[in-house]
């Protein structure tokens, strides 16, 4: 072997152990991004799903967590609210939820939930994409004397009801999404997951 040829066989072992050495440094520099994030973050930037303790929401309380980037409202109605949830059905777009796309098939009944008590939605208007506000106050003065409690859009006024379902007549074409879910326990739900089934 020459002195050229020991030069080139040099240079091919130089880049090949620059190669390896490269993509150790790629490796290097993406794990500690990744482990500096808190275990809850890289759950949520994963999309898996949440697990939300519901203990200290009061009747008529609505409590908002965040869901593969979106907000989810849990609340937790009154006896009041779901006896006027029942008057309701001749203003609605969808009274009973048979759109298939906006509930799993467990909440596809007139309050649109597992368990009564509590609703669980997107809180993302169906019509652009706006945050309605939560408004259970009855019959304010901007809303009119037939206002019963619900969620309102002010972005182009849409309105929907105390289960999220849409009234005739506004710009949003149906009802409020209603995510996966399941109860864990009567005080843990956890949203992104199917009812196991037995
Ligand atoms: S985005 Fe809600 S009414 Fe238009």
């Amino acid at each position: 072997m020459n002195d050229n040829e020991v030069d080139k066989n040099r240079r091919r072992l130089l880049v090949a152990a620059a190669g390896v050495m490269g993509g150790v440094g790629a490796g290097y520099v993406a794990t500690p991004f990744i482990l500096s994030m808190h275990p809850s973050e890289r759950v949520k930037a994963a999309g898996a799903p949440v697990e939300v303790d519901i203990a200290n929401i009061k009747p008529g309380e609505l409590m908002t967590v965040e869901w593969r980037g979106k907000p989810v409202w849990i609340l937790r109605r009154d006896s009041g609210m779901l006896d006027d949830l029942q008057k309701l059905a001749d203003e609605l777009r969808d009274p009973n939820s048979e759109e298939n796309t906006q509930q799993p098939t467990y909440a596809k009944n007139f309050n649109r939930s597992l368990n009564p008590e509590y609703l669980v939605v997107i809180g993302i208007c169906t019509h652009l994409g706006c945050a309605p506000t939560f408004r259970p106050d009855k019959a304010p003065n901007d809303l009119g004397s037939q206002w019963k409690g619900g969620f309102f859009c002010p972005c182009h006024g849409s309105r929907y009801d105390l289960a999220g379902r849409v009234f005739k007549g506004v710009p949003a074409p149906s009802n409020l999404v209603v995510p996966p879910h399941r109860f864990i326990t009567d005080n843990r739900i956890l949203i992104g997951a199917d009812p196991e089934v037995a």
